[in-house]
């Protein structure tokens, strides 16, 4: 009898000591069969009392931030213990297709739509061997949070479209654009006035680092670096989010913006990016604006504190709102390992907001009930 009792209270035990009750940001962190979590470059979703966290799947060694196998999803109940569900987009063996095995995906986020009742995977898309030069937006679409998804297309945004605030004189090339020097303030200037916009009007905007935010009225929005990473756009997509609008516009023109992540507070909405260092950290920055679609106010990097000027060690991917806490928010950003895709890990901090502005503090180790009940 006494044994039965000992093995249930060791049983007990390991589960209880095996989960997790905090963020330990850029440890590993290991999943309910005790594997490092691998869903890269995020995002989260909340659906029928499970979040979903959906990322790319990374593989060991330099080739390892190539997709081999593609999207993949965890679910947790709590946010600190995650199930991996496996691959939800498969990468294809079909050589001839976009998502063939070996292409790039990076950065997929999944909506879910009221309307049609399908799950909707945004991504950067690059082809297969084309490095990055085919900076395509694609979907894939699912019935169900945990897939499968189904490859929909890819391609460039907004292809013969002008921004909505566009203006006419932007709209042809001037005498000597062509000819000034990358980086001069002439050629700032230029790019500011729609160079880029002007140069990919015909066959479409570029979109690399991108998310998607849903607003309040159900309206979504692919927001991409584009113009070679230097402006950020916002498109509007359609009610099925499965296309775009026409309606869009930039953002911060020539201000080389990488890893948008947006959330809205006190109707105000926010968005932090960083620069564009590769696969190393930089500096984040912070916005503020009244409207999705800009004006966007600069208000700077956010984070405060030890290697705040590195976003400590990491980089922007997503901001998601924490289900029965009002207004309160988690930062999650990526720590890349180029050299060892795999052990990337993740750092998840609470947003604060002061003054209308962002703040993000370090913390070694944090959970829920740092947030205030509201
Ligand atoms: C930084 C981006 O944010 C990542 O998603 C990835 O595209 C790397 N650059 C590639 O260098």
């Amino acid at each position: 009898m006494k044994l039965k009792y000992s093995i249930v209270l060791c049983f007990l035990c390991s589960f209880v000591f095996s989960q997790n009750n905090y963020f330990f940001s850029g440890k590993k962190w290991k999943d309910t069969d005790g594997v490092h979590i691998n869903a890269h470059g995020g995002g989260i979703i909340f659906a029928g009392g499970t979040y979903y966290w959906y990322g790319e799947f990374k593989t060991e060694g330099k080739g390892g931030n190539t997709a081999l196998k593609g999207v993949s999803c965890y679910t947790s109940k709590d946010l600190y213990n995650w199930k991996n569900e496996g691959i939800v987009l498969k990468a294809e063996q079909n050589p001839n297709s976009e998502i063939t095995k070996g292409c790039i995906i990076e950065r997929p986020k999944v909506v879910f739509n009221k309307k049609t009742g399908k799950y909707v995977m945004w991504f950067h898309l690059e082809l297969k061997g084309q490095g990055y030069d085919a900076a395509r937006a694609a979907t894939a679409i699912s019935d169900s949070p945990k897939g499968p998804f189904k490859f929909k297309k890819s391609y460039r945004p907004n292809k013969g479209v002008w921004p909505v605030d566009f203006k006419d004189e932007f709209k042809s090339a001037t005498a000597n654009e062509s000819s000034l020097k990358s980086w001069s303030p002439e050629w700032l200037t230029a790019i500011q006035n729609g160079l880029l916009v002007r140069r990919d009007f015909d066959k479409g905007q570029m979109s690399r680092d991108m998310t998607v935010y849903v607003d309040d009225n159900e309206k979504a929005y692919l927001i991409h670096s584009s113009e070679d990473n230097l402006t950020l756009h916002i498109s509007e997509l359609t009610d099925d989010y499965l296309d775009f609008t026409k309606k869009w516009t930039r953002m911060a023109p020539a201000g080389h913006n990488e890893a948008p992540a947006v959330f809205k507070k006190g109707g105000m909405y926010y968005m932090i990016t960083s620069g564009c260092t590769g696969w190393d950290p930089n500096e984040a920055r912070s916005f503020s604006s009244k409207s999705i679609l800009g004006p966007w106010k600069a208000l700077g990097n956010p984070c405060t504190g030890p290697h705040a000027e590195l976003t400590f060690h990491s980089q922007s991917t997503y901001v998601f709102p924490v289900q029965g806490k009002k207004d309160q928010f988690i930062f999650m950003a990526d720590r890349w390992k180029p050299d060892n895709p795999i052990d990337g890990s993740y750092i998840w901090l609470p947003i604060k907001t002061a003054d209308e502005k962002p703040i993000l503090v370090w913390s070694d180790k944090w959970n829920l009930s740092d947030f205030k009940e509201n």
